[in-house]
């Protein structure tokens, strides 16, 4: 771990780091400058975040895309408080304005199943905007449900459960800086997953928060 987290308590939960906060940073970065090019000069993309996972990750492109766009939220829920899609999308909260005309920019922090997102842009092309596409932090293409391919991917990984970022757990590590693989021991606590025989769990020892 880097010396940033040091400072960090949640992190001792983390059996490692997958993504740094300079790698997403300059990822972030990256990515913004190519949403920038792809839209035509006077175009103002509609960045709609999807809440909750999705806040830490729009706030930052948002400051990395050199041209006007505007914001809007919409809420879902499929994930309750397990490490699994319960495979119902649910919509908490809608856009604020219409936005037929617009082009629409779907912020998302992960994309597992694809069901999420899949809802959303059958939802959004009947409101007949100019266009729909989806940025995301995290793809994990291994998991899809729903075919669904996303236009801007800032990293691909495996079938982990990682939170930070913006990502959670039961709510919890969204304002990790970094993203990284939670202890099975943090998630066993919640009866994701009972521990194999005769493995003790050893909270204490080993300094977790959970
Ligand atoms: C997560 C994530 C995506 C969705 C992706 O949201 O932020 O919206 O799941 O999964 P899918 O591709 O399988 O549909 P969650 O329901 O956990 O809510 P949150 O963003 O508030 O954490």
């Amino acid at each position: 771990m880097n010396g940033t987290l040091s400072d960090q308590p949640l992190a001792r939960d983390l059996e490692r780091v997958l993504l740094s906060e300079e790698t997403i940073r300059a990822r972030v970065r990256e990515m913004g400058a190519r949403i920038d090019a792809s839209y035509g000069p006077g175009e103002e993309p509609l960045l709609v975040g999807i809440l909750k996972g999705a806040c830490v990750f729009l706030s930052d492109l948002l400051r990395a895309i050199p041209r006007h766009v505007a914001l809007d939220f919409i809420s879902t829920s499929s994930y309750g408080a397990g490490v699994r899609s319960s495979g119902q999308v649910r919509l908490l909260k809608d856009l604020d304005k219409p936005v037929e005309g617009r082009h629409i920019l779907l912020v998302e922090d992960i994309i597992d199943s694809g069901l999420t997102m899949s809802y959303l842009k059958r939802m959004l092309l009947a409101r007949r905007p100019a266009s729909i596409r989806i940025a995301t932090l995290l793809d994990k293409p291994s998991r899809r449900k729903q075919p669904l391919t996303p236009d801007y991917v800032g990293f691909e990984i495996d079938d982990l459960f990682v939170v930070g970022y913006g990502l959670d757990f039961d709510e919890r590590y969204r304002n990790l800086p970094v993203i990284g693989v939670l202890k099975p021991a943090c998630y066993q606590k919640m009866g994701e997953e009972a521990p194999r025989a005769g493995e003790p769990r050893n909270l204490d020892d080993k300094g977790e928060t959970c």
